[in-house]
């Protein structure tokens, strides 16, 4: 339903900023359940991401978010939602690109100071973020 709103809205030219979603289950695939990311037995071979404030860093595998790797590598990035409406998991990026599929749990100031939402984003080259 949502993403049928979200298509007349579009329609109608409503600016995207200006579009507010709220969702309680999961739109896309069904990420894992906190604590039981699946860990591929394949190497990583995406862009290195870097958590500065744990010294840590690893090649990030495809279609894995940040929010996943965090919980591979023990960083701790709080979250609770995982579809990118509650917020909870906003990390400031102080470098690097990332492609976020939902950024609802982001306000126009956050994006301005360059915070992510971890669950949503896959970083498209070397990225580097506070946490
Ligand atoms: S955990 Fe809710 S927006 Fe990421």
């Amino acid at each position: 339903m949502m993403d049928a709103v979200k298509a007349i809205l579009t329609e109608l030219k409503v600016p995207p900023d200006q579009v507010k979603t709220e969702s309680f289950g999961s739109a896309a695939p069904s990420p894992a359940a906190a604590g039981t990311t699946a860990k591929s037995t394949a190497p990583a071979t995406g862009p290195l991401v870097t958590f500065s404030k744990n010294n840590k860093s690893s090649r990030i595998h495809v279609d894995q978010t940040v929010l996943e790797l965090s919980e591979e590598l023990d960083i701790g990035i709080e979250f609770s939602c995982r579809v990118g409406t509650c917020g909870i998991c906003k990390v400031k990026m102080t470098s690097g690109e990332v492609e976020m599929a939902v950024e609802d749990g982001l306000d126009p100031e956050d994006k301005a100071d360059g915070m992510i939402l971890a669950c949503q984003a896959k970083p498209t080259g070397p990225v580097t973020v506070e946490a």
